[in-house]
């Protein structure tokens, strides 16, 4: 299966990266600790695709998912909607700064694909 290695040293804190992984759009974002902290508060239990953000990272700095709406596929914008996340143009759909569905039609959060870090080059391989 094809492999893509992104070098982490080249985003800076705050912002996000968009890279192609077997056609789709992977998002990456370099949080900031304001953003792990507000990703940490959310009552996560009450939400409709419920997971902490624990569970969608490897190291909190780091969010990596795919680009793609769970509702119908689209591509959603970054540093957008009412979460301090994402939103979907096409029906509306807004994500979190964990990138969990919080508000429209999307009925799940943005997947996380399968990542490791290489530490020592400071690179992630998706
Ligand atoms: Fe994103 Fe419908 S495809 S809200």
């Amino acid at each position: 299966l094809a492999k893509v290695e992104i070098d982490l040293n080249t985003i800076p804190e705050g912002k996000n990266v968009v890279i192609k992984w077997r056609g789709k759009p992977v998002f990456i974002r370099h949080r900031t600790q304001s953003e792990i902290d507000e990703a940490r508060e959310v009552n996560w239990q009450s939400l409709r695709d419920p997971e902490s953000d624990d569970m969608r990272v490897k190291k909190p700095e780091w969010l990596i998912m795919l680009g793609v709406c769970t509702h119908l596929g689209c591509v959603p914008i970054g540093e957008a909607g009412d979460y301090g996340g994402w939103f979907c143009p096409c029906h509306g759909s807004h994500y979190d700064i964990s990138g969990r569905a919080r508000k429209g039609p999307a009925p799940l959060n943005l997947e996380i694909p399968t990542y490791e870090f290489n530490e020592a080059e400071g690179k992630v391989i998706i």
